[in-house]
């Protein structure tokens, strides 16, 4: 018997001997259950808007939507016939209309369920839909009695997130993702109450996102045809994604990874035979001025798109070598009495210039920190994802920080400890708490992302690479820090991987079991 084994059982028994309280994912910060079972009766139970929130098209569709997400099964009608007490009705109360989403939105909700009656109360429509996503894990279907019921009432829940910002990175560079599983993947975050998707639209080997001014660029850095993103398709996905509450932060990484630039537009790249056997080393060439203006007209076209504040200009990974083998970018530093270091603050200088003109913020990955200009990392908030001893020390700097550390889903040791099977690695993620890393300065600390590297993910693995790993972040930075029970999480998080196959991803199971998909 391994550790895995050991877990499993013991968190069996710990489900049996005391689970009183619903499998809801992520844990609400706090909640009081009862004993009480209550039949709810999909043939007449309706969602009822109250308050100012009530007119908000996003939350009239999202009701809609989870309308269709609560009764998976088909109820044989005889079983509702002659119920004593069912629930029929949720009441939710929200007191604004406002749909702006932006970092740090009011996600709050509270929930009471009674033996008639459920009522919820949101500040915000996003708090709406939140409240939405609790509700429906409350309600399960039972097999025996073939009844919807809500077990465990009466029931009071007073939830938030602990950090405003929660997301999954997805690399459509290395493999092309059709929308539908762009889609697919921003429902099933909002199932886990994630709220941001990190789009890394493109990278070296490809660059998929249709951009009107340089059609060359992109039809010429391509795996196939049809394979990228149309200003519609870009769009769909910034509109679908804001339905569920997600906001959609743009990277488009530089100076490094850009390979995929110059298959289009040459002049735009470095040229270093010395590197170029990794196409990841190609950084753009920042001494000249019209790299600037294509990459200024390629940043204002999508800013014309995204709603958020936030883009994000990557900036990993730098291979600074590759600039001094080019023989016009060493001659050119020569003249301007420039170091690689210097060169590559330069580009920063100037993306900061587009960012400043577009009137957003930036983020950028750790390695723009570790060159320690601060002129270069005003109105910049910093990506850890290598190294997190760093963290401290850059809150204590004054910035803002994300986490991904830790939560590498293509790493199958992502922290220290090793673990027998592939989907167990959640469990790393899940015992992953930032606070460990930081002790002063923690509001400058926001959340972080789980990351999709996609060079062995295609669409085809998608789902079942993200779920139900990436979960184990979404808890993490939605629970409170005691939240922190692997043995409690694990029976939960195997009921939200059955709660996403339910509703058609295809997430992996933690154990050995059984889920039901439909009516059998
Ligand atoms: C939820 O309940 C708590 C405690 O009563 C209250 O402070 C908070 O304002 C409520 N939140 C919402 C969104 O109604
Ligand atoms: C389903 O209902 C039966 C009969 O009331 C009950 O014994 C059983 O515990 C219920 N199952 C679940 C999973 O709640
Ligand atoms: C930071 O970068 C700017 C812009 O290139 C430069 O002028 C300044 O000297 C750099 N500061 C330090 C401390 O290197
Ligand atoms: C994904 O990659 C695997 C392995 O190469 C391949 O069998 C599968 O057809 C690919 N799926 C898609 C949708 O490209």
């Amino acid at each position: 018997m391994n550790f895995f084994h050991l877990l499993i059982i013991l968190s069996l028994l710990l489900s049996l001997n005391f689970s009183q309280a619903p499998l809801i994912w992520p844990k609400p910060q706090s909640a009081t259950y009862g004993t009480k079972e209550v039949i709810v009766d999909p043939t007449t139970f309706a969602i009822h808007l109250q308050g100012a929130g009530s007119t908000s098209q996003i939350l009239q569709e999202q009701v809609q939507y989870y309308l269709g997400l609560l009764f998976p099964f088909t109820v044989v009608k005889s079983k509702v016939d002659n119920l004593d007490s069912s629930i029929n009705l949720l009441v939710l109360n929200v007191k604004s209309d406002n749909e702006d989403l932006q970092l740090g939105v009011d996600e709050s909700y509270n929930i009471s369920i009674y033996s008639s009656a459920a009522t919820a109360d949101a500040n915000t429509i996003y708090g709406a839909l939140r409240a939405l996503e609790t509700f429906s894990q409350l309600v399960s279907y039972n097999y025996t009695t073939e009844q919807y019921t809500i077990e465990n009432t009466p029931i009071t829940i007073i939830d938030y997130p602990r950090f405003p910002w929660r997301g999954i990175l997805i690399d459509t560079a290395r493999h092309f993702l059709p929308v539908s599983a762009i889609k697919e993947t921003i429902a099933g975050m909002a199932y886990s109450k994630f709220n941001t998707f990190h789009w890394h639209g493109v990278d070296a080997q490809s660059f998929p996102l249709y951009i009107t001014k340089y059609p060359q660029i992109t039809t010429n850095a391509l795996f196939y045809k049809n394979y990228f993103y149309s200003t519609q398709d870009i769009q769909e996905i910034i509109n679908y994604a804001k339905k569920f509450g997600i906001r959609v932060v743009l990277e488009l990484d530089g100076p490094g990874h850009s390979a995929s630039l110059g298959f289009g537009m040459p002049e735009l790249t470095a040229k270093c035979p010395k590197y170029e056997s990794n196409i990841n080393n190609i950084p753009v060439d920042p001494t000249k001025d019209f790299t600037f203006e294509v990459l200024n007209d390629i940043w204002t076209e999508m800013s014309s798109y995204l709603l958020d504040q936030h883009i994000h200009f990557g900036g990993d990974e730098v291979v600074t070598g590759c600039w001094l083998d080019d023989p016009d970018i060493k001659q050119w530093m020569a003249d301007h009495g420039m170091s690689t270091t210097q060169l590559e603050e330069y580009y920063w200088v100037h993306m900061n210039q587009i960012r400043d003109n577009l009137g957003k913020k930036s983020v950028v990955w750790q390695e723009v920190y570790n060159l320690q200009n601060s002129t270069i990392l005003k109105n910049a908030m910093v990506q850890v994802w290598n190294d997190i001893s760093n963290i401290q020390d850059i809150v204590n700097n004054g910035y803002e920080a994300i986490n991904s550390y830790g939560w590498y889903l293509d790493k199958q040791i992502p922290g220290t400890q090793t673990h027998y099977e592939w989907i167990d690695t959640w469990i790393d993620f899940y015992n992953l708490e930032p606070y460990n890393y930081i002790s002063t300065n923690r509001d400058k600390f926001l959340g972080g992302e789980a990351c999709s590297w996609s060079e062995q993910v295609n669409w085809s693995s998608l789902a079942n690479r993200l779920w139900p790993r990436a979960a184990a972040v979404a808890e993490r930075l939605w629970s409170s820090k005691d939240t922190n029970d692997v043995s409690d999480a694990t029976v939960r998080l195997n009921q939200q991987s059955c709660r996403l196959v339910q509703r058609g991803i295809n997430s992996a199971p933690l154990y050995p079991g059984f889920c039901f998909v439909g009516n059998q």
